[in-house]
């Protein structure tokens, strides 16, 4: 027994001079200015304009499906039994269909068996890229009630209590360092604000491009740790995009990019290499999900004023639909578009040393990270289902983002999981919120401060695109008519 407790003791240390080291409070062994040399290099910017397709590898979408939920492309995680153990019966909306030892687990997590012989329940793709609505679990829909707000390490230190073999600690200390390091930088101001790219930033600053061996100490700057919020874009867009991510900085081979989310715990090219084996079937199951359809009551005769306003306003963007279906994949010049553009800054000057790092790694062998002055103008098959809007979740409904001048600059929403079909807004489409002026917001419980949406904080702006201004509230209404039936 005490051998257990000074190996939990002395894991404990070794993550508590990492976040000193992170946090500028102590001398890190290992001067990271070396490393930003790497940043002076001049990095590349995409021209706003069309994005022309690359070729991407062909891949089986079924095999695609049961590897997501089936493979442990992210390595590390608890015990599965910790998980079990407290579980009950699983609700309908976190159940998935799938075989193998993960099949009572809910649908974020993935069962592997460690070479220790630990079962491990893993985060999955879905952790982010799934959520039940109304009641069913949609693969493919972001979810924008994930609740990233807290510091990770806690719930995993509280974790750590209730280990039983040198195994699980085992299991356990390698999962919990690396939260460890990139928790300061993964942690959101609201509630649904999603911090992938800061994740993939902070580990990508841990490890060597070309081994992808893991360093305690940072080798290249760490992100603020104040993250930008982003939204997280449904999958199904993916069949039409050219590139990926909302900057539109994902090119080439997209199946050797996306699964760089898994980056957590991959130490060397040996397991890139076997996840690699299966990525092409992956990017192949997410281009073949089709967008949920609008499930309440529509209007026909009014979407079809609402497609000819849509064709003039707003297609030479976002495409056309139907019978005649284009999509031009184009990156909008930020100072067109003009909403927040802390997000593509962050790419564009602090990023460079990181996107350098993609560049030169096994991932970018195939890939390529590619920023521009702007983001580009998504597909909008299934918008109704992925409120709030713009790329950094700022405004709550279609309705507003069709006329800028009545965006909220507080507010909360109604619905705590998009489960809630009495906190949606069939009208203005999007979840239903409540606005808030900054004196009702000092007065709120400190737990429900964290659902708030505050539009004056940094990386949070809900100005711009101002596309359906000119437009009056009956021809808006008709717009998201139409809207409804993509
Ligand atoms: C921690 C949350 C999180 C996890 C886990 C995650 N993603 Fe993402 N994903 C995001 C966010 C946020 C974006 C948008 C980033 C941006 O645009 O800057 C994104 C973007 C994408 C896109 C591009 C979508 C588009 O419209 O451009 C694809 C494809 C994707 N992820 C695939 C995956 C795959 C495959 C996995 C698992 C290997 C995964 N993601 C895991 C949060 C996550
Ligand atoms: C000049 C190009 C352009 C035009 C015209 C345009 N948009 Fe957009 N639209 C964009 C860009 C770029 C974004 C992404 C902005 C961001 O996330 O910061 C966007 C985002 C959106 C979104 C939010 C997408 C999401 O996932 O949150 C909706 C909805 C939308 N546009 C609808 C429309 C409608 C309806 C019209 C016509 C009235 C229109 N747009 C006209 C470029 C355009």
């Amino acid at each position: 027994m005490s051998s257990l407790t000074t190996l939990i003791a002395s894991s404990r240390h070794a993550r508590y001079c990492a976040v000193l080291c992170l946090s500028g409070l102590a001398a890190c062994g290992n001067d990271a200015s070396d490393s930003n040399a790497v940043a002076s290099h001049a990095l590349e910017v995409a021209e706003p304009g069309i994005i022309a397709a690359s070729p991407q590898r062909d891949g089986d979408p079924i095999r695609g499906r049961e590897a997501l939920l089936q493979e442990a492309y992210v390595e590390c995680g608890l015990p599965a039994r910790l998980f079990r153990e407290g579980q009950g019966v699983l609700p309908a909306g976190q159940q998935v269909a799938r075989d193998g030892a993960g099949r009572d687990l809910p649908y974020f997590l993935n069962s592997t068996v460690n070479d220790d012989g630990v079962e491990l329940a893993v985060n999955n793709c879905l952790t982010c890229h799934g959520a039940p609505l109304f009641g069913e679990l949609v693969i493919g829909l972001g979810n924008e009630f994930a609740d990233f707000t807290e510091d990770p390490s806690i719930a995993v230190e509280r974790a750590g209590l209730l280990l039983r073999s040198d195994e699980e600690i085992a299991a356990w200390e390698r999962y919990a360092d690396r939260i460890a390091a990139i928790a300061p930088h993964i942690q959101m101001q609201t509630v649904g604000s999603n911090p992938a790219n800061n994740l993939t930033f902070a580990l990508i600053a841990h490890r060597d491009p070309i081994t992808q061996a893991w360093s305690d100490t940072p080798l290249l700057s760490l992100p603020s740790t104040e993250p930008p919020p982003v939204s997280v874009p449904p999958w199904w867009r993916m069949k039409k995009k050219h590139a990926m991510f909302n900057l539109g900085e994902g090119r080439g081979d997209h199946a050797r990019l996306m699964m760089s989310a898994s980056m957590m715990c991959t130490d060397n090219r040996k397991d890139l290499a076997a996840i690699d084996e299966y990525a092409a079937d992956v990017r192949a199951f997410i281009t073949s999900l089709e967008a949920p359809e609008w499930p309440f009551d529509s209007d026909a005769d009014q979407a079809a004023i609402g497609q000819q306003l849509f064709d003039q306003n707003c297609s030479q963007c976002h495409g056309t639909y139907g019978e005649t279906v284009t999509y031009p994949n184009r990156l909008v010049d930020i100072d067109v578009v003009g909403t927040d553009a802390t997000l593509m800054e962050q790419a564009l000057t602090e990023g460079g040393p990181w996107i350098d790092w993609l560049n030169r790694s096994y991932y970018g062998e195939l890939s390529q990270a590619l920023p521009g002055r702007g983001y580009v103008a998504p597909p909008l098959d299934g918008i109704w289902a992925t409120g709030p809007y713009l790329h950094n979740g700022s405004v709550p409904t279609l309705l507003e983002v069709l006329d800028s001048g009545s965006r909220p600059e507080i507010w909360v929403s109604v619905a705590r999981d998009a489960n809630d079909k009495a906190g949606f807004d069939r009208s203005r489409v999007g979840w239903l919120y409540k606005s808030l002026d900054a004196g009702q917001v000092s007065e709120l419980e400190p737990g429900e401060q964290k659902y708030v949406y505050d539009t004056r904080k940094r990386g949070h702006g809900n100005a711009g695109h101002t596309f359906g201004d000119h437009l009056d509230d009956s021809q808006r209404l008709a717009v998201i008519e139409y809207l409804k039936t993509l």
